[in-house]
C-alpha cells in the first residue's frame, strides 16, 4: 500500500479540512484535533507523546530549549533562593503567592493534618524490612483512600482542597516511616513548631529519646530540594495521576499511581541509579571507559542523569542543586570524592560530540543523589524524597482536572494485530 501523507498547512482561512491552532501563553501553539476522528476517521499517531499537548494546564512552564522553569510565571531559580516549599505548594495549587494571613492559614491547615492515622502506622508491619521505600508508599498512600473516600466528595470543592492538605501534609510522615521500619526505629511524630523540612529530618533521623539537633543548613538544602522537584508540568507521572483522576477515582489512590509511575529509573528512580553508577565508576580514570559504554549503540547502558524528554539544554535545577551539594559538602566539612567525579564526568561529556549532537545535558538528578547522600539519605529513600516533594504538584494538577470537564482520558491506538479471523471448526 502507498504511504499516504497529510499536507499541514497553516493559514488564516478556514475551510471544510481545518483544524484550530490553539495559542498559550507561552511556548509552543497546538493543532486541536478533537474532530479529526469525527470528520475526518483518522486519528493521531504520537507514541511517547512527543508531539502531544494532553490538556491545557495553567500550573507549570518548561522551554527544553532555552532551558526555562517557571512555576505560576515565576523562575524556579527565584523560587529556589527566596521561597519555601509550603509557600511553593501553596502557589502551585491555588495559583498566585499567598498572603501573610492565606500563608498562616495554610500552615495551620497542614500542622492540622500532617499526623498519619495510627492503624496507618501498623500497615508498614505487614511489609518485609527491606522492601525498597517506594515499594512501600505506592501501597501506603494507596490505603489512605480507605480511610478517606465515603467522607470526600470530589464535586464539592472544599472536600477536593481538603484531599489536597491532607496528602501535602501527610507525605514527610508517610515517607519516614518507611525508612524508620525497614530500620527497627521507632516512628516520631512531627512537631509544629518546625517547617515542613526540618519535620521530615527529624522524622527520618530522631528518635524518640532525644532533642533533635536541627541544622538549618541542611534543612534549607532539603527545602531546596523540595522546591525543586515540586512540579514540572505533564511528566509521566504526573501524566498517570491526570489519567488516574480523569476516571473520578480517588485522589490517594490517583497520587499511589504517580508514585508508581515515578519509581522507574528512566524518572524519578534516575537519582538513586545515578548514585549507584558514580560508585561503580570509582575514580575519575575510569571516566572514559564509561562514556564510550554511554555511546556504544550495542550496549544498552545510558549515562543516568543525562537527557531529559525535554531539556534539550542544561536543566535550570540541575545548577541550583550543584551548588546545594558543594554547600551542604563544605558546612559539614566532607570531601565526597562522588562529586569531583560527577564534575569531571559532567565536563567530559559536555564537551564529547555524541552528547552534543543529542542535547544531552545533566538534569535535576544528575547532582541529587551526592547531596541528599551528605545530608545522610539511605540511596533506597531518594526517589522517596522526590514523591514528597512532587505531591505538591500532583495534586494541584488533580485540583486542575477537577476544575475541567473534559470527561475521562481514553486514548485511542493504531491497531496491527490480526484481522478477523475464525475459531477453528466454529460455524
Ligand atoms: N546516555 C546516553 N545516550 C543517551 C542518553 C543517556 N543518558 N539519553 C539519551 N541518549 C541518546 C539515545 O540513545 C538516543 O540516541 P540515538 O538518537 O542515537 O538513538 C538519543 O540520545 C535520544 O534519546 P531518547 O531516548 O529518544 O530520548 P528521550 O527524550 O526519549 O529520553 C530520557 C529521555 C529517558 C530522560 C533519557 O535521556 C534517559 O534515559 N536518561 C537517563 C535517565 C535519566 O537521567 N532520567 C531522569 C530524567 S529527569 C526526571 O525524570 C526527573
Amino acid at each position: 500500500m502507498a504511504t499516504k501523507y497529510v499536507n499541514a498547512v497553516i493559514s488564516e482561512e478556514q475551510n471544510e479540512n481545518s483544524l484550530p491552532v490553539l495559542d498559550g501563553t507561552l511556548g509552543p501553539s497546538a493543532v486541536d484535533i478533537q474532530t479529526l476522528y469525527a470528520r475526518h476517521s483518522l486519528l493521531a499517531f504520537d507514541p511517547g507523546f512527543r508531539s502531544t499537548a494532553a490538556c491545557k494546564s495553567a500550573i507549570t512552564f518548561v522551554d527544553g530549549d532555552k532551558g526555562i522553569l517557571l512555576y505560576r510565571g515565576y523562575p524556579i531559580e527565584e523560587l529556589a533562593e527566596s521561597s519555601s516549599f509550603v509557600e511553593v505548594a501553596y502557589l502551585l495549587m491555588f495559583g498566585d503567592l499567598p498572603t501573610p494571613a492565606q500563608r498562616q492559614q495554610f500552615d495551620l491547615a497542614i500542622g492540622n493534618h500532617n499526623l498519619l492515622h495510627e492503624q496507618v502506622l501498623s500497615f508498614y508491619r505487614g511489609f518485609r524490612r527491606d522492601a525498597h521505600p517506594m515499594a512501600v508508599m505506592v501501597g501506603v498512600v494507596g490505603a489512605l483512600s480507605a480511610f478517606y473516600h465515603d467522607v470526600m466528595n470530589i464535586r464539592d470543592a472544599n472536600d477536593r482542597q481538603l484531599a489536597a492538605i491532607r496528602l501535602v501534609a501527610k507525605m514527610p510522615m508517610l515517607a519516614a516511616a518507611s525508612y524508620t521500619y525497614s530500620v527497627g526505629r521507632p516512628q516520631r511524630y512531627p512537631n509544629n513548631k518546625h517547617d515542613y523540612a526540618t519535620n521530615f529530618l527529624q522524622m527520618m533521623f530522631g528518635t524518640p529519646v532525644q532533642e533533635f539537633a536541627v541544622d538549618p543548613v541542611l534543612a534549607r538544602a532539603l527545602d531546596v530540594i523540595f522546591i525543586l522537584h515540586a512540579d514540572h508540568e505533564q511528566n509521566a507521572s504526573t501524566s498517570t495521576v491526570r489519567l488516574a483522576a480523569s476516571s473520578g477515582a480517588n485522589p490517594f489512590a490517583c497520587i499511589a499511581a504517580g508514585i508508581a509511575s515515578l519509581w522507574g529509573p528512566a524518572h524519578g528512580g534516575a537519582n538513586e541509579a545515578v548514585l549507584k553508577m558514580l560508585m561503580e565508576i570509582g575514580s575519575v580514570e575510569n571516566i572514559p571507559k564509561v562514556i564510550d559504554r554511554a555511546k556504544d549503540k550495542n550496549d544498552s547502558f545510558r549515562l543516568m542523569g543525562f537527557g531529559h524528554r525535554i531539556y534539550k539544554n542544561f536543566d535550570p535545577r540541575s545548577r541550583v542543586i550543584q551548588g546545594q551539594a558543594k554547600k551542604v559538602l563544605a558546612h559539614l566539612g566532607k570531601d565526597d570524592p562522588l562529586l569531583e567525579i560527577a564534575m569531571r564526568l559532567e565536563e567530559i561529556a559536555l564537551k564529547d560530540e555524541y552528547f552534543i549532537e543529542r542535547k544531552l545535558y545533566p538534569n535535576v538528578d544528575f547532582y541529587s543523589g551526592i547531596l541528599l547522600r551528605a545530608m545522610g539519605f539511605p540511596m533506597n529513600m531518594f526517589t522517596a524524597v522526590f514523591a514528597v516533594a512532587r505531591t505538591a504538584g500532583w495534586v494541584s494538577h488533580w485540583l486542575e482536572l477537577q476544575e475541567e470537564s473534559h470527561g475521562i482520558d481514553r486514548p485511542r491506538q493504531l491497531y496491527v494485530g490480526k484481522t478477523l479471523r475464525h475459531y477453528p471448526g466454529g460455524k
